[in-house]
């Protein structure tokens, strides 16, 4: 039984369906130089077979997918604010206003069909400018640019606005630091002494975030976003349980941060370790008090860990880690657990005791759009079967006492990926006509999986 004020509803993120990259006195951002994703390298400039710089048109189209998604019975629509349509290089002092009333248009759409927003303030794309011009997140002024951006949008949105996070995802700087720290270097050439200094810098960001949100709103729900993969020991033996341990210490700390407002014992460990040292002043420290009202995360894979060195990771999402022998995986490698998805929200919930929100979950996958009786469709069950056998297990972890407030799927309408940048890595329930090469007619179809989610969000979960 899901509770009655349980939010379900899909996530999506500006620079993977906004397009529009040029218009509306938008700025280029980081992604606008990723034509293969987030794991590949930067090109010197936007180039036209990098697919985000149109999306899914959604800048163009947003009235008619948001109603889209009101028929599907979404109650919270999750989408990010494109920073550099706000700030188009990042460190001017006066915000686009132009941008800033594309949201007021985005949100009064979202109220029309009674769907509270829940806003990402930043997704994976700082203004381009910030990144080639102060190294991203290593340095530190990045605190005082996003301290003007986050004021700005707290200020203009409040009373339409109630929910939002921080960054997203945002344990995976240590893995694509220009992606999802705007770092202007290939992730060799840094040390951990830059990875943690720029973690810590963004660190500091949130929390003043979270501060400067709760003194402008008190109705303001602020959160923080978590990669969420859990890592399984591969073995019994001992080591490998520590492996895995460790392994998940390195994003555990993210959360630490964020809830309790220091940083806990095992990462200080680590940092003297491995010569890292961060300095943190009195201010800052005084600052990661102001600690977030819930916590957020993305699950779409586990992975586990071992000792043993001539072990290869090869399996993940942005992480990455040892394959499970136990577990099949999506046809981009992913491997599917839907019970890590019950043991996360338990782990997460018995450390912090704090909401849980469920911000991205889904299948990538290709699709084939069929015609039959004259009407265009996908038969995609192995989507619906995915996301049934994910909520079966959402609904094991609240039966476990754990308190989570609302599922999001990602990308409910077709979207651009964010590790590969191709399109035929689809997500949504609603087919979008658009492929890796650019050729396609933007025009789009419910899938089966369309269907399916209104009568599960009818029944509130009860009808799988
Ligand atoms: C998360 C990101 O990592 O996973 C999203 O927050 C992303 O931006 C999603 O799209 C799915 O990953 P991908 O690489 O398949 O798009």
């Amino acid at each position: 039984m899901f509770p009655k004020e349980f939010m379900w509803g899909g996530a999506t993120a500006a620079n993977q369906h906004e397009g529009a990259w040029q218009e509306g006195g938008k700025g280029p951002s980081v992604q606008d130089v990723l034509p293969n994703g987030g794991r590949s390298p930067r090109s010197a400039q936007p180039t036209p077979d990098n697919l985000k710089l149109i999306g899914n048109d959604f800048y163009h189209c947003y009235e008619d997918d948001i109603k889209r998604m009101a028929e599907m019975g979404f109650q919270m629509f999750r989408i990010s604010i494109a920073w550099s349509r706000i700030f188009p290089n990042g460190d001017e002092m006066t915000p686009n206003e132009e941008g800033l009333k594309f949201y007021d248009r985005l949100f009064a759409v979202c109220h029309k069909y009674h769907m509270e927003p829940m806003v990402t303030l930043s997704h994976y794309e700082m203004p381009l400018h910030l990144a080639e011009h102060y190294n991203g997140w290593l340095h530190p002024q990045m605190i005082t640019f996003f301290e003007r951006y986050v004021t700005v949008v707290f200020k203009r949105y409040k009373g339409q606005v109630k929910y939002w996070l921080t960054f997203n995802e945002i344990n995976s700087i240590l893995v694509t630091p220009f992606m999802s720290g705007g770092i202007n270097a290939h992730k060799e050439e840094l040390t951990k002494q830059d990875l943690y200094q720029a973690a810590h810098h963004q660190l500091v960001a949130s929390a003043l975030a979270t501060k400067v949100g709760h003194q402008i709103s008190e109705d303001y729900q602020i959160g923080c976003m978590m990669l969420g993969m859990p890592y399984y020991p591969l073995t019994p033996n001992p080591d490998d349980v520590i492996a895995a341990m460790e392994e998940e210490h390195r994003n555990d700390f993210f959360l630490d941060v964020h809830v309790r407002g220091y940083y806990p014992g095992y990462i200080l460990r680590y940092f003297k370790d491995n010569q890292i040292q961060i300095q943190v002043t009195n201010q800052e420290r005084e600052l990661l008090t102001h600690t977030v009202d819930f916590i957020s995360l993305s699950y779409y894979v586990s992975a586990c860990a071992t000792a043993d060195e001539s072990k290869a990771a090869s399996v993940g999402n942005l992480l990455s880690g040892i394959p499970n022998p136990y577990l099949k995986a999506s046809q981009w490698g992913w491997q599917m657990d839907a019970k890590g998805l019950r043991y996360t929200l338990n782990q997460y919930w018995n450390r912090y005791q704090k909401p849980l929100f469920i911000v991205e979950n889904g299948l990538g996958q290709k699709d084939e759009l069929i015609e039959q009786d004259g009407i265009k469709t996908v038969h995609d069950t192995y989507r619906i079967e995915y996301m049934k056998e994910h909520i079966e297990q959402l609904e094991e972890a609240l039966k476990d006492g754990v308190d989570v407030r609302g599922y999001l799927t990602w990308g409910p309408i077709d979207l651009v990926s964010a590790s590969t940048a191709q399109f035929s890595k689809r997500y949504g329930m609603v087919y979008v006509d658009r492929h890796d090469d650019g050729s396609g007619d933007m025009k789009r179809y419910p899938k089966e999986s369309f269907y399916w989610y209104q009568r599960l969000i009818e029944s509130n979960g009860e009808i799988r």
